[in-house]
């Protein structure tokens, strides 16, 4: 049975355009669903191209009509692919898809997360913050940012020399290598929708 992967996520996209292309020629499953809260954000664009239904939603559609719900209901999701997304998701549809929805973190959490800590904030942190080592870390999406159980983390080196820029490649790399083996590793894992 074909598994069906949503993404949500808020900015470049580069990480859904990854997944989507992953799972391009996979007959378990496939992203056939991706939905940001930025209409003029580049993962629409992505999506579109790549052939992948892409819609944009506002605070009320998400947080008070229940249409976002709804619409992820109707495309049966299997699993919600939470990809550079900036707001927190509502209860209704944590519970609705209760250890169905993952998030990827870059950096090793506890640490660097958190409200507001996204994108190259949480790198110039870890670069203040002196450590040697930064990475990316996979979990379970719950009511706060950057709580949920974790899935998996992965490491990188902070060389002495690093700015944020480069310490972002290296996570990003991370990122690509390791977000849509987590995610085939899962589909494994789902149970049947019903
Ligand atoms: C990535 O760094 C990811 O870890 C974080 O948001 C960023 C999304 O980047 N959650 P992109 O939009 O996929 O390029």
């Amino acid at each position: 049975m074909m598994r069906n992967i949503a993404i949500l996520a808020s900015g470049t996209g580069t990480n859904a355009e990854n997944i989507i292309r992953y799972f391009s020629n996979d007959n378990r499953a496939k992203v056939n669903l991706v939905l940001s809260n930025r209409s003029q954000a580049m993962v629409l664009e992505r999506a579109a191209a790549l052939g992948v239904d892409a819609f944009f939603f506002d605070r009320s559609q998400f947080y008070d009509t229940g249409e976002v719900l709804m619409m992820l209901q109707r495309r049966e999701s299997d699993l919600i692919v939470l990809a550079g997304f900036l707001w927190l998701v509502p209860a209704a549809v944590i519970e609705a898809f209760r250890g169905r929805i993952i998030n990827i973190h870059p950096a090793l959490l506890p640490r660097f997360g958190g409200k507001g800590m996204y994108g190259d904030r949480v790198h110039r942190a870890v670069l203040d913050a002196g450590c040697s080592e930064s990475g990316i870390t996979i979990h379970y999406v719950n009511e706060q940012y950057d709580s949920g159980d974790i899935i998996f983390q992965a490491r990188c080196p902070v060389l002495p020399d690093d700015d944020v820029q480069s310490l972002a490649a290296r996570v990003h790399e991370l990122e690509y290598r390791h977000y849509p083996e987590v995610i085939s590793r899962m589909m494994d894992q789902i149970g049947s929708r019903h």
